[in-house]
């Protein structure tokens, strides 16, 4: 049995986390931290607040892991220290998803906190990064819209299938708990209820993230907020090279995904959300459409899209299975 602690577990990812680590056979969990360091304002009394602990640096020497569950620009400082401590580190936030420090204070407004450490990280999208999450002191979970756009096109990029002199629409909807907890005009309860609208178009932080790792700039990104707590359903069109069909991309798929745990591709119908709902699942289909081919891609955002798919990472750094903990 290896030791795990989270920090910031009082936000969703961290209770998300919370609530898989309690049935996990082989990680135990050696704290529920606060990430606030100094004196800082009191954080808000919460229900489902696990995060009673103040951050103690004795006790999370103990520990073999750590999950960041904390906001961009509050991580990476965490990282640095916990690396130290000689601990594998995932960091739930963008603070080491992108490849330059450059990228990095372009998308997110300040400059990257712990550049030195942007080389080693490994953007841990599991499927497509086994052998090197496995090796890592530090990754870098991928955002929740990436993990659903980049699980769907990945493949089909690398096989070429998808005709790159036309833009790739990925248009994406996600539930409200994407936004974290604070609440917000748009995310609270008289914003969202009876109410679906797109925002952020061309300007989301997850553009260029999804752009590093997919290897295009080809593809334009358009988020929505549903009104529904948890999940994003991708919808995406490309235009395939001359003669590939929707029954072509969902060959490679299969073929891609064949053997993989948290990945199911539809051999027809179309994934739903509720299919994937507290899972760590990423559901693939793909039909025609007037010579376009759509990929349809469904996550559950605070699972595969955070806390599962850092759970699974955490699993290869530390040498257990990967499924471990999450079926
Ligand atoms: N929600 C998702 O679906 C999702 C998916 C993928 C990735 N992520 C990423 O995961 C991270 C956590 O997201 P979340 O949705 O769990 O956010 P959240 O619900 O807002 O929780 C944020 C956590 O960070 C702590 N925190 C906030 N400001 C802090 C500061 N200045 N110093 C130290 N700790 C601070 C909070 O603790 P207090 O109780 O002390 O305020 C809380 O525990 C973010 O980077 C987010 O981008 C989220």
């Amino acid at each position: 049995v290896k030791k795990v602690a989270v920090l910031g577990a009082s936000g969703y990812t961290g209770r998300e986390i919370a609530t898989w680590l309690e049935r996990h056979p082989s990680l135990e969990v050696d704290g529920f931290f606060s990430a606030r360091v100094g004196d800082g304002p009191p954080p808000p009394e919460l229900p489902f607040a696990r995060a009673d602990q103040p951050l103690d640096w004795k006790r999370l020497r103990r520990a073999d892991g750590v999950f960041l569950c904390t906001p961009h620009g509050t991580s990476a400082p965490l990282a640095a220290r916990c690396l130290e401590l000689g601990l594998k580190v995932v960091d739930l936030s963008a603070d080491f998803r992108l490849e330059s420090e450059a990228a990095y204070a372009k998308a997110y407004d300040h400059p990257h906190p712990a550049p030195a450490l942007l080389q080693e990280a490994v953007y841990g999208l599991t499927e497509h990064a086994r052998e090197r999450v496995a090796a890592a002191r530090l990754v870098a979970n991928p955002g929740c819209y990436p993990t659903a756009v980049l699980l769907a096109l990945k493949p089909l990029l690398a096989a070429e299938l998808v005709d790159l002199h036309t833009t790739i629409v990925a248009d994406c909807k996600s539930g409200v708990s994407g936004a974290g907890r604070n609440p917000s005009a748009r995310t609270h309860f008289g914003g969202v209820h009876e109410n679906f609208s797109a925002y952020a178009v061309g300007t989301h932080r997850h553009v260029p993230e999804i752009h590093e790792q997919a290897g295009t700039t080809r593809l334009a990104f358009v988020p929505h907020l549903l009104p529904v707590f948890r999940g994003i359903l991708a919808t995406i069109y490309f235009q395939p090279v001359a003669g590939v069909k929707a029954s072509d991309a969902l060959g490679c798929l299969a073929e891609r995904y064949a053997g993989e745990p948290f990945v199911r591709v539809y051999p027809r119908g179309l994934p739903e959300l509720d299919r994937v709902h507290r899972t760590n699942e990423c559901h693939l289909g793909a039909a025609d459409a007037e010579g376009l081919v759509v990929l349809v891609s469904a996550i559950d955002n605070l699972v595969k899209g955070a806390s599962g798919q850092a759970i699974q990472n955490m699993n290869r750094m530390l040498g257990l299975d990967e499924t471990e903990g999450l079926l």
